[in-house]
C-alpha cells in the first residue's frame, strides 16, 4: 500500500509539472488571466501555477504514453470516466496544486478562466489526499507563521497568494470547507494565534463564526479580521496594499469581543428579554476568557446596557467581588 501511495505520489508531481509546463512554456490563456490579477512571474513560478488545457486527453494520453494506467489517474481525480472512456478532468482552467507540508503535491485546484461553474474544481478525496487533514500553503508558509507566531487565515487559494506577493507570508486557506479540528490542530503546531479573514460576504461571515469557535476549542487565541474594501484579503490588498492589510489585522477583533457582537446582532438589547438573555450570553462567552480581558467587557456592557458592572460580575463568576482587576 505504501508502495502504490508513493506511486500517486509521483503521478501528481508529474501531473503539476505538466501543467507547469503548460502555463510557462507556451502562450496560454491562464498565464495571461493570472498576470491580468496582478500576479507576478516569481509568485506563479513560487506557487507552482499550472494550466490545463481545453482537450479532452492532454493530460490522459501523457501519463499513457509513460505507461500509467489510466485506472490510477482516475483514483487520483485527475481523469473521469464515462461509459468505459477516459477523459480529462480539468480542462480550461488555471490549475493550483495542493502541497502538503512533506512537499508532496495531493491534489489540485483548477479555476475556470470563464464565468462557468464550478468556479472551482477540486481533486476529489483519494488515497494521498483529504481536504479536511489539510491546509493549502503551509508548505511555503509554516516558517513564517512560526516566526511571526500568528497566522493569517483565509478562505481561498487566490487570498494566500496574493497576500504572499505583497510580502505577508504567514498565510494559509482552509480548501474551501469548513475549517476543521484537524485543520486547527495542524495550524497549532506552529502557532496559537490566529486571525481569521474570512470573505466580507454572509457566506464568508457564517463560516468564520464556526472556524471562531473551533479554533477556540483547539485552544487557540483566534482573532476575527473585517475586509473594509472589496469582498476578500485578496481584493483589499491589491487596492490598499500591505500597510492598510496590516493595519486590519491590528484591529481584528479579538475573540470574545468578536462573540459578544454577533450576540448584538441576533438579539435587541432595547428590550428587557434582549438585555437579559444578552447577559446571560455574555456571561457565558465571558467565563473562559482571561479575567484582564473579561474586565474590559464587562465595563463596556455595563456602558451599553445600564445594567450594573456588579450584576454582571454576578452573572459571570457567581459573586460581585471576584473580579481580580483594580487599579491599584
Ligand atoms: P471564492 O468564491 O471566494 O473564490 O471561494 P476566490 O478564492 O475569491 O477566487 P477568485 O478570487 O474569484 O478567483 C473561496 C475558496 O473556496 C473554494 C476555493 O478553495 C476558493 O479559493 N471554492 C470556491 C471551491 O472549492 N469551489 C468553488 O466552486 C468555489
Ligand atoms: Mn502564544
Ligand atoms: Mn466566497
Ligand atoms: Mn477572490
Ligand atoms: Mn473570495
Amino acid at each position: 500500500a505504501e508502495g502504490k501511495k508513493a506511486s500517486f505520489y509521483e503521478i501528481n508531481r508529474e501531473a503539476a509539472a505538466f501543467f507547469y509546463r503548460n502555463f510557462t512554456k507556451k502562450a496560454n490563456p491562464a498565464y495571461d488571466y493570472m498576470i491580468k490579477r496582478g500576479l507576478e512571474p516569481a509568485t506563479l513560478k513560487k506557487f507552482g501555477i499550472g494550466y490545463a488545457d481545453e482537450e479532452w486527453d492532454s493530460l490522459l494520453n501523457y501519463f499513457l504514453d509513460k505507461g500509467v494506467k489510466p485506472e490510477l489517474l482516475l483514483e487520483l481525480g485527475l481523469v473521469s470516466e464515462s461509459k468505459g472512456k477516459f477523459y480529462d478532468k480539468f480542462r480550461d482552467r488555471v490549475m493550483f496544486p495542493i502541497i502538503n507540508t512533506r512537499g508532496k503535491v495531493i491534489g489540485f485546484g483548477g479555476r475556470t478562466l470563464h464565468d462557468g461553474t464550478p468556479k472551482y474544481l477540486n481533486s476529489p478525496e483519494s488515497p494521498v489526499f483529504s481536504k479536511k487533514n489539510n491546509l493549502y500553503g503551509l508548505n511555503l508558509t509554516r516558517q513564517d507563521i512560526n516566526k511571526e507566531n500568528y497566522a493569517i487565515l483565509v478562505e481561498g487559494y487566490m487570498d494566500v497568494i496574493s497576500l504572499y506577493q505583497h510580502g505577508i507570508r504567514n498565510v494559509s486557506a482552509s480548501l474551501g470547507t469548513a475549517l476543521t479540528e484537524n485543520q486547527a490542530a495542524m495550524l497549532k503546531r506552529y502557532t496559537d494565534h490566529i486571525v481569521l479573514s474570512y470573505d466580507a460576504d454572509s457566506a464568508g461571515q457564517a463560516a468564520a463564526a464556526r472556524g471562531l469557535d473551533i479554533l477556540h476549542k483547539t485552544g487557540c487565541k483566534v482573532k476575527v479580521l473585517h475586509v473594509t474594501d472589496g469582498k476578500d484579503p485578496d481584493e483589499f490588498i491589491k487596492k490598499n496594499g500591505k500597510e492598510k492589510f496590516l493595519k486590519l489585522v491590528n484591529e481584528a477583533m479579538p475573540f470574545a469581543e468578536y462573540k459578544i457582537h454577533l450576540l448584538k446582532q441576533r438579539l435587541d438589547i432595547g428590550t428587557t428579554e434582549g438585555s437579559v438573555t444578552f447577559l446571560q450570553e455574555a456571561a457565558h462567552i465571558l467565563k473562559d476568557v482571561s479575567p484582564v480581558e473579561a474586565d474590559i467587557y464587562i465595563k463596556k456592557i455595563a456602558k451599553e446596557t445600564k445594567i450594573s458592572e456588579g450584576a454582571i460580575r454576578l452573572e459571570i463568576y457567581g459573586n460581585n467581588n471576584s473580579e481580580p482587576i483594580r487599579t491599584p
